[in-house]
């Protein structure tokens, strides 16, 4: 695949990354427009239940959205999560012993300050690669990253984790940091495929720092994902919108209505979108028509929940060794750090 590289710091005239910004471009509008033309024909077209992948979720909306999911009362996965950050960001310094911090699906990056800060306190920061699927928040991040530690280098990659994990810099000492939960964002199947692709490009001494939601009280759960604000039911909708804009289809978002029940079975929690009313859509670009009966359910997402032994196997058989596990005070959510063998 062709990719675009913009040089920060002045050398190239006429781009806007912020001076000691680069940013490498491996998904452009044009692929992801054709991944989502296949996803959508495999997805929503075919008989077998209707499904979606959640990177579809994250445009610029759907980002900003999933920023106000995690100040909601309800979702105790952000604020937990950098409980534990606050803790234990120098202990994950030291025994990481990283030069270089990578963070996948970096979103805003901002739990991932408390990181950056303790590895710079520790004179060990060289280098923070944001890699993210969604463009236009990634940039806005990495130019507010590279003026916050202007002394070191912001490479931000533009990339879908599940593609193009071979495109990480292999430079310096890595940490790779996975946080928010969103490696429970894939299936099984998909998971281990991730970690075996992410552990083949790592070296000895490179580590993973992965945060998982564990499995709890499932009144909770629920809450957390159907929450009384109705964020991320919007959220949720807003794939919708994101089909009408990009596929010229006429989805009426308030037609559906969102749900995510925890899955006993698979022990995830399930995004639904189910259609209040038999109706069929139209997706212009793809002149087709896809038919919704009453109650017909749309999955957008799941959100797998752990234990500590499902954790630890699972990186075991991926060739990486847990060599700690923190979590929150209430042990609502857990750290992994895990060395690659
Ligand atoms: N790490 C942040 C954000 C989590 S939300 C936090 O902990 O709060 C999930 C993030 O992963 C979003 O920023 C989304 O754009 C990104 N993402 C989702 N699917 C992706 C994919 N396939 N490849 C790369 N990034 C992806
Ligand atoms: N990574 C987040 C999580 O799994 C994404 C998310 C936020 C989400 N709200 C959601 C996933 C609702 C499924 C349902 O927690």
């Amino acid at each position: 695949m062709r990719m675009r590289t913009e040089q920060g710091e002045g050398q190239v005239p006429g781009t806007d990354a912020a001076p000691g910004v680069r940013v490498d471009v491996y998904v452009k509008p044009g692929d992801a427009q054709r991944a989502l033309r296949e996803e959508v024909l495999q997805g929503l077209c075919q008989p077998a239940p209707k499904e979606l992948s959640p990177k579809w979720l994250y445009d610029e909306r759907g980002s900003q959205l999933f920023d106000d999911i995690t100040r909601l009362p309800e979702y105790y996965p952000t604020r937990r999560e950098r409980e534990i950050l606050h803790a234990h960001a120098d202990d994950i310094a030291r025994l990481s012993g990283a030069d270089t911090l990578v963070e996948l699906g970096s979103g805003t990056s901002e739990k991932t300050r408390l990181l950056l800060d303790a590895m710079d306190a520790a004179g060990q920061l060289k280098r923070f690669v944001p890699f993210d699927v969604s463009e236009a928040f990634l940039r806005k991040a990495a130019d507010g990253l590279a003026h916050e530690y202007p002394r070191i280098a912001v490479h931000a990659v533009v990339g879908d984790f599940e593609h193009h994990l071979g495109r990480i810099p292999r430079v310096g000492r890595r940490l790779i940091a996975f946080l928010g939960g969103t490696i429970g964002n894939l299936k099984p199947a998909q998971r281990a495929l991730f970690l075996r692709e992410l552990s083949s490009g790592l070296r000895p001494g490179d580590g993973l720092l992965l945060g998982t939601d564990l499995i709890k009280d499932r009144e909770r759960l629920f809450a957390a994902y159907n929450d009384s604000a109705g964020v991320t039911a919007d959220f949720n909708r807003n794939v919708l919108r994101v089909l009408n804009r990009e596929l010229n289809a006429d989805f009426d978002p308030e037609a559906f209505e969102h749900l995510a029940p925890f899955d006993e079975t698979h022990a995830w929690i399930e995004m639904r979108l189910i259609s209040r009313k038999a109706q069929s859509v139209w997706l212009g670009d793809l002149e087709r028509r896809v038919d919704f009966a009453q109650g017909e359910c749309l999955r957008t997402e799941v959100s797998c929940k752990f234990c500590r032994e499902q954790v630890q196997t699972e990186l075991r058989d991926a060739g990486l060794d847990l060599s700690a596990w923190w979590t929150d005070s209430d042990g609502d959510f857990a750290l992994s750090l895990a060395m690659k063998r």
